[in-house]
């Protein structure tokens, strides 16, 4: 317990810091601070990822994540895409600290993730969208991206739908990355876990490895 608030506050200044652009913003500096993103834990699964590539980064949030898909993997293009308000309104549900108990407004993460964006993009040709997964999936020309993150609801169903997508959106040794593996039943995130391991059984990707703090990577066939 003393060494997780221990990490707790030393992780996630650093991480705010990293991100180069800290809000202002009460509720969303609160829980920036009070909620853990573990960027610089997850930022070694970047280090798979092609350099010069197409990627998309799919759940972005406040863009804490986006600011180290652009540092290290140096895309020459790169799709931000997430729901906002689209789906949620103008606050987020309850997710506990990760949204101030629903107290965070959706245009407030959208303006902190483009101004984040913005100040790690340097030449890559950025499109950030206000979108569903599979909508911006399905519109996308087949074989077209070289890597993607994937970072949404975790659900079964969706996981499902994003990855089967991705799939045929994604070129031939493509690379899927993700955060938040689980494999315990009745955690809720094991519907992510249970579906990309029945896309891995169908034969669709191959398994490059499950890694820390939750991420995992397939490569297309
Ligand atoms: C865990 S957060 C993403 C965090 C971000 N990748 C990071 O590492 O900082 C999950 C995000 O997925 C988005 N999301 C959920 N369902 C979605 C969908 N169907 N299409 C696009 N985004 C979705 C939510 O709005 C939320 O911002």
């Amino acid at each position: 317990m003393v060494r997780k608030a221990f990490k707790l506050a030393i992780n996630t200044p650093l991480d705010l810091l990293r991100a180069g652009i800290v809000s202002l913003d009460p509720v969303l500096l609160r829980t920036e601070l009070f909620a853990s993103h573990r960027v610089r834990e997850r930022q070694f699964i970047t280090d798979m990822l092609p350099k010069g590539g197409v990627g998309a980064e799919i759940g972005v949030f406040t863009g804490m994540f986006s600011t180290v898909l652009l540092d290290r993997a140096c895309p020459r293009e790169i799709y931000f895409v997430d729901v906002w308000w689209k789906e949620f309104g103008p606050r987020y549900p309850d997710w506990g600290r990760y949204t101030d108990r629903g107290r965070l407004g959706t245009k407030t993460a959208y303006r902190a993730a483009a101004k984040r964006i913005a100040k790690h993009a340097g030449d890559a040709r950025v499109e950030l969208l206000v979108d569903y997964s599979a909508k911006f999936l399905a519109e996308l020309p087949d074989h077209y991206l070289d890597w993607a993150y994937l970072d949404t609801s975790h659900s079964y169903e969706q996981t499902l739908e994003e990855v089967s997508l991705l799939q045929k959106k994604l070129k031939p040794g493509g690379i899927l990355v993700g955060d938040d593996w689980n494999e315990s039943p009745g955690h809720h995130h094991y519907g992510l876990s249970q579906a990309v391991n029945e896309v891995l059984a169908s034969g669709g990707f191959r398994l490059i490895g499950l890694y820390p703090s939750k991420q995992w990577a397939i490569a297309t066939s």
